[in-house]
């Protein structure tokens, strides 16, 4: 038996457990692409050197129609310290995307986590630092045009716990408003097509944060800023009650904008309530069915992408804080986990 044949069935057999059908034996189950069934883009998070490795590839193109990248496109790779930018992971990343006809979504051009030397060491009598600010997001949004369908334009602008907006090199030069101002009117200008989000996390499990972030969001519209989209991270862990997910999703999309449910990913050991793997693991299976199922029930004009934030389990950036984590849709060998199917069968009853 082939080994494709083994994972096929051992695949199946996990995930109808999981579903409470027991699989016929011995009866492989196709692991259909996800992006056939859905009709809207189904996205994930690359790097571009794994991208060299054709089971890595092959995951992506089968499964994805848009792709993020998961830090090459941030300022912490394309900022160099003289204030130059490298942009030779991003362009592999777009080349692959442009090559396999799928989408891609630009992650992130302002985001507090990243303060790069060239912008911290500028010399403000030589040029004005928001003249800096719009050359970067000029520089960025141009240079993917017609490829990237939308930006994260600013990136997880509320505190931890909602009580108010973060500080950042960008909200002290350019004023916690005027941030929003420059970047969004730059990207505006450089790619008037791109849909142009704001992006934060934890929006599910913080009901003091999703309030300032809305907050946020009705005075970004109210000021004119030219706000395309809203962008609902979803990093999560198994122990999130029913129905937070699908609750945040529908308070969002009363804006009327388009929805960016945009790196999901639900960890199996950060919750700490669970010994049991197997009782985790089928958590973590409704828990991807009701984010993509309460996705798939919003209009379509606001369906703008459902997003993981990563292919396989070893793959996640959850496994540099616990390596036993396992978040996401594919195992390490990347087998279909019960996840998978649980988005399958969430894409498939819409
Ligand atoms: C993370 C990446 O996954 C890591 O590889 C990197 O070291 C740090 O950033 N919210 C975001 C993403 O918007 O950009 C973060 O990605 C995860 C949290």
């Amino acid at each position: 038996m082939s080994g494709l044949s083994r994972r096929l069935i051992l695949a199946s057999g996990l995930a109808l457990a999981a579903c409470g059908r027991e699989p016929a034996l011995g009866q492989p189950i196709a692991e259909p692409p996800l992006k056939s069934l859905a009709p809207f883009p189904i996205g994930t998070c690359v790097r571009a050197p794994e991208l060299a490795d054709p089971a890595y590839a092959d995951l992506a193109a089968r499964h994805f129609s848009q792709l993020t990248a998961e830090w090459e496109m941030k300022m912490e790779y394309v900022v160099q310290p003289d204030g130059s930018f490298r942009f030779d992971r991003a362009d592999a990343i777009a080349a692959f995307a442009r090559q396999k006809g799928m989408r891609l979504f630009g992650h992130t051009l302002l985001w507090y986590a990243n303060e790069p030397e060239g912008f911290l060491k500028l010399d403000e009598s030589r040029q004005s630092f928001e003249g800096a600010v719009r050359n970067y997001v000029t520089a960025m949004v141009a240079r993917y045009r017609g490829l990237a369908s939308g930006w994260d334009v600013v990136n997880e602008p509320v505190t931890e716990n909602g009580e108010g907006l973060r500080e950042s090199l960008w909200s002290r030069k350019l004023g916690q408003t005027g941030q929003f101002k420059v970047a969004f009117e730059a990207a505006k200008a450089a790619d008037p097509a791109a849909v142009l989000f704001v992006n934060d996390y934890h929006l599910e499990s913080r009901p003091a944060k999703l309030r300032r972030y809305m907050q946020l969001i009705e005075q970004l519209l109210r000021e004119g800023v030219p706000l395309g989209g809203i962008g609902c991270q979803t990093h999560c862990w198994s122990e999130l009650p029913a129905g937070s997910i699908a609750a945040t999703l529908k308070a969002l999309a009363g804006f009327g904008l388009p929805i960016h449910l945009s790196e999901m990913d639900v960890s199996t050991v950060q919750g700490g309530m669970l010994a049991n793997r197997a009782e985790a693991e089928q958590r973590q299976a409704r828990l991807y069915a009701e984010a993509v199922e309460a996705f798939a029930a919003l209009p379509e004009r606001q369906q703008f992408a459902f997003t993981v934030w990563g292919m396989r389990d070893r793959d996640s950036w959850l496994k540099r804080e616990n390596a036993a984590d396992t978040p996401l849709l594919f195992d390490d060998l990347g087998r279909p986990k019960p996840a998978f199917a649980a988005v399958a069968d969430g894409l498939r009853r819409r």
